[in-house]
C-alpha cells in the first residue's frame, strides 16, 4: 500500500437537508483507503441544482432515499488528485493521477438500477465538499488532460447527463469515432436539438450537440444569455421564454413546421407539454429536471390531452434520464478531447464560500457551471 501523512484533517461542508443557512463546516479524520479505495485530494467542486434541493431538503422525489439524520457532506462532482491507494486497489491508479468522481458510485454499465441509486454521492452517500475523500477504485475516471481542475469538475453530472439525453440510445462513440475523424460522419448532421435554459446540463448539451453537427435552438430567460449562447457557443437559434412564452411554436417555426429530433426536457412541468407541441414526428424528449415545476398546476392537467395520446400522437420516445454509467462517461471525455470542448465555468468561489456558491447556483443567475475550488 502507498500511505499517505495522516496527519491532516479532513475540512468538509454539513447539511441536514433543513436548509442553505444551515450548512456548516465541520472536520473528519482523514480516512484510510481499505481493500480496493483510493484517497483522493479534492481540487475542484462543480454544483449541480440537486445539491442545492439536497440542502434544502426538497430532493424527494426518490422514494428510496430517505433523509439522513446525521450530518451529510453534500455535493457529487469532483476533480481530484490520487494521494494514496489502497492494498487492492485497480493498478491501472497510481499516486498522482488526476481524476474524476462518478455520480452514482456502483453504476458502472448499462441500465442504473435501485441499488446504484444508493450510491449516489452528496445524498445518501457522504458527497464531495470536502478536501479529502476515499472512492472505489472504480468510483472514478481519468481526467482529459486539456481540461483545468475546475472546467473537469463540471463533467460528471451535467455533462454526462447531456450526452445521455443525445446519444444514450445510440450505439458509444467507439462504435463511429473513426468515421467521425475521417470526416465521414458528423452524428446529427440535419438534426435539430433544443436545450431549455442556460445551466450546467443544457449548456454542456448544446457544447455537444453543437460538436457533432446539429442545429441548435435554445432558450433562456436572459437576453445577455441568449448572446452569449450565440455568440460565444454557437447557438443556431435563440428563444427566450420569457418574452416568447410560446417558444415552442417558435420551435417549429425554424424547423418549418418538423419540430425538434431531439428536445433535452429539462424545465419539468412548464416545460414538457410544450416540448411535446415541437418534438418531429418519431423524435426524442430526454426527460432530465424541473426547473420549472415538479408537479402540473391544479386544473390544467385534467383539461390537457393525456399524455398517452400526446406522445403517441408525434410517435415520440420519451426517454427518463438518470445521468449514465461509467463507462459512458469515459467515452463522452474521448469526444471531449477530440472536439476540444472547454465546459462554461460561470463563477469560481473559495472553499469558505461554499454556503454562497449553493445560493449562487440556486438564484439561476449563472450560465454554465458553477465551481468550488477547494485547495
Ligand atoms: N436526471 C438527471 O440525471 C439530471 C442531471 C442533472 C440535472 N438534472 C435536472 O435538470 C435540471 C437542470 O439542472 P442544471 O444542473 O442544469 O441546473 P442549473 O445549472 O441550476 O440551471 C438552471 C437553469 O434552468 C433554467 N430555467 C429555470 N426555470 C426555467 C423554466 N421555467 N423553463 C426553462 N428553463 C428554466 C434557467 O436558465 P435561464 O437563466 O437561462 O433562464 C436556470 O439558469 C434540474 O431540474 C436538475 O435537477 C437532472
Amino acid at each position: 500500500m502507498v500511505t499517505f501523512t495522516q496527519t491532516k484533517e479532513v475540512q468538509q461542508w454539513h447539511t441536514l437537508e433543513d436548509g442553505f443557512d444551515n450548512l456548516t463546516r465541520g472536520t473528519a479524520p482523514m480516512p484510510t483507503p481499505g481493500q480496493d479505495e483510493v484517497l483522493v485530494e479534492i481540487k475542484a467542486v462543480s454544483l449541480n441544482y440537486r445539491d442545492t434541493e439536497v440542502t434544502n431538503g426538497e430532493y424527494n422525489h426518490h422514494k428510496t432515499l430517505s433523509k439522513r439524520s446525521t450530518p451529510l457532506v453534500p455535493c457529487s462532482d469532483a476533480l481530484g488528485v490520487i494521494v494514496a491507494l489502497g492494498p487492492n486497489a485497480d493498478s491501472t491508479w497510481s499516486v498522482g493521477d488526476r481524476v474524476l468522481s462518478t455520480f452514482s458510485q456502483s453504476h458502472l454499465t448499462g441500465q442504473i438500477t435501485a441499488q446504484d441509486l444508493a450510491s449516489g454521492l452528496g445524498k445518501p452517500l457522504d458527497g464531495v465538499l470536502q478536501t479529502y475523500r476515499v472512492f472505489p477504485s472504480t468510483g472514478l475516471v481519468r481526467v482529459p488532460e486539456y481540461l483545468t481542475d475546475e472546467e473537469a469538475s463540471c463533467l460528471p453530472i451535467a455533462a454526462v447527463t447531456a450526452w445521455m439525453a443525445i446519444f444514450g440510445m445510440e450505439p458509444p462513440f467507439g462504435t463511429w469515432a473513426a468515421k467521425e475523424e475521417e470526416g465521414k460522419q458528423q452524428p446529427l448532421k440535419g438534426k435539430t436539438v433544443v436545450l431549455e435554459g442556460t445551466g450546467g446540463v443544457a449548456v454542456a448539451g448544446l457544447q455537444i450537440a453543437k460538436a457533432a453537427g446539429a442545429r441548435t435552438i435554445i432558450t433562456s430567460s436572459s437576453d445577455e444569455k441568449l448572446r452569449r449562447a450565440k455568440e460565444e457557443l454557437g447557438a443556431d437559434y435563440v428563444v427566450n421564454y420569457k418574452t416568447t412564452p410560446g417558444w415552442e411554436e417558435k420551435v417549429m417555426e425554424i424547423t418549418e413546421g418538423n419540430g425538434a429530433d431531439i428536445i433535452l426536457e429539462t424545465g419539468g412541468a412548464g416545460t414538457l407539454y410544450k416540448a411535446l407541441d415541437c418534438i418531429a414526428f418519431g423524435g426524442l424528449i430526454s426527460c432530465i429536471g424541473y426547473t420549472s415545476g415538479k408537479e402540473d398546476k391544479e386544473g390544467e392537467g385534467g383539461s390537457r390531452m393525456n399524455m398517452n395520446l400526446l406522445v403517441l400522437r408525434r410517435n415520440v420516445t420519451l426517454k427518463g434520464i438518470i445521468n449514465g454509467p461509467r463507462d459512458r462517461f469515459e467515452e463522452m471525455c474521448e469526444f471531449y478531447e477530440r472536439h476540444q470542448i472547454r465546459p462554461v465555468v460561470d463563477r469560481v468561489f473559495g472553499f469558505e464560500e461554499g454556503k454562497e456558491a449553493i445560493k449562487y447556483l440556486r438564484s439561476g443567475s449563472h450560465f454554465g457551471k458553477v465551481v468550488v475550488k477547494v485547495q
